[in-house]
């Protein structure tokens, strides 16, 4: 299997805000539509929670949510208990990691890509992206080459950032 991370951070490493992203940017959300369709997705339960009812489960992919809760229901998902077994579901498929910040920590181990989407904001948050570290992970492309792209939605700048196992 190929196991991808994908997130979108501030400059500073945040990721989320109250249960919810700290920003809006359309783009961004067509970036992560096309790269994980047709996907298995794997999210930790406080993230399947954070996704608007009418977009549970994400359409087009297998749902995967990671709780240790044996109560846990999660209808259209599939449910894990453990990293073991959320990967046995995926099985030889590739993956993608779509949150939040615990199970991005526990799956960077495993993976051997990580697309980051920086976007330019200075805001707060309770939920950090772990840190890539630049012995391990390397960057093999940045789009755009120079500077950012700008949001038709407010005007946010963003980038989005490939990271391989070096
Ligand atoms: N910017 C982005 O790209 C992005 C993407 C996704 C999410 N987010 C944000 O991130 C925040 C949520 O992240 P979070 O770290 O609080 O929570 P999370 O990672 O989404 O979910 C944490 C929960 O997942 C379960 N879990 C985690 N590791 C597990 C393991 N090894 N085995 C079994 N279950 C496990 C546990 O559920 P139980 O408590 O049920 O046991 C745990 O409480 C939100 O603000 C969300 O908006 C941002």
């Amino acid at each position: 299997m190929s196991l991808a991370l994908i997130w979108a951070q501030t400059p500073t490493g945040i990721i989320g805000r109250d249960g919810t992203l700290p920003w809006h940017v359309p783009e961004d959300m067509a970036h992560f539509r096309e790269l994980t369709r047709g996907h298995p997705v794997l999210m930790g339960r406080a993230t399947w929670e954070s996704l608007p009812p009418r977009f549970r489960p994400l359409p087009g992919r297998d749902n995967i949510v990671l709780t240790r809760s044996p109560e846990l229901v999660a209808p259209g998902a599939l449910v894990a208990h453990g990293i073991d077994e959320a990967l046995r579901l995926a099985g030889d498929r590739e993956t993608w990691v779509i949150g939040g910040g615990a199970v991005y920590a526990a799956l960077l181990p495993r993976a051997d890509r990580v697309e980051v989407t920086v976007v330019s904001l200075d805001v707060g948050g309770d939920t950090r992206a772990p840190a890539l570290d630049r012995a391990t992970w390397r960057r093999s492309a940045v789009d755009p080459d120079h500077g950012w792209h700008v949001s038709s939605a407010g005007g946010t700048r963003y980038r989005f950032e490939t990271y391989l196992r070096a």
